[in-house]
């Protein structure tokens, strides 16, 4: 499995429960990235979509001991929420978020896509700063790109000691 991530120049995600910027065309890349596929979230995240709804076009699993609702596949464990991915194939499943679901499943991931924000967002949850994070590894970089007046760049990184499950 993957996961898609906006960062800041700090590896900051989020802050209020909401992303830290608005950019059209990375929502058009992670539109399109994740649709027809498995999207793995948090409980906060779910709440953090319009109107507290799951992806359309997408199957929608989402780790909560809290919630009950039936539009979308709600595990209660780790352990439960990783025999559901297996039903899938493993380059059809994204997680994307938020800060606590990334930490949990990163090293089951096999490469992170991440858009790297040239600001900052003042975020109060972060990503890991893969930078830093052993066995991972920046293998792929687009050109700086602009939209909405932000600079950004579509990066991908590689996990090179993937866990097994
Ligand atoms: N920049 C980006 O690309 C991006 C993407 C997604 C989200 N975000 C941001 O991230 C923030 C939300 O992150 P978050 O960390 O607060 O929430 P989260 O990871 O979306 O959800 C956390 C919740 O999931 C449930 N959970 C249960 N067991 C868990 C476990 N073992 N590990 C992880 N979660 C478990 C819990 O809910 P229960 O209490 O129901 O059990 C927990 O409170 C928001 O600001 C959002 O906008 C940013």
């Amino acid at each position: 499995m993957k996961a898609i991530v906006a960062v800041d120049e700090k590896w900051g995600i989020g802050k209020n429960n909401d992303l830290l910027f608005s950019i059209p065309e990375d929502m058009k890349f992670f539109r399109q990235t994740t649709s027809n596929k498995v999207v793995v979230m948090g409980a906060n995240t779910l709440r953090s979509f319009p109107n507290g709804n799951p992806l359309k076009n997408r199957i929608n699993v989402v780790l909560s001991t809290t919630l009950n609702r039936d539009d979308c596949i709600i595990v209660r464990t780790v352990d439960d929420l990783l025999k559901e991915i297996k039903k899938y194939p493993a380059e059809n499943v994204y997680v994307v978020g938020g800060a606590k679901l990334y930490k949990t499943l990163l090293p089951y991931c096999e490469s992170v896509l991440v858009t790297k924000v040239f600001a900052n967002g003042n975020a109060e949850v972060f990503f890991e700063n893969l930078d830093n994070l052993e066995g991972w590894k920046c293998v792929d970089e687009s050109e700086q790109l602009e939209s909405n007046g932000y600079l950004f760049k579509f990066t991908t990184y590689k996990n090179f000691n993937v866990k097994n499950f």
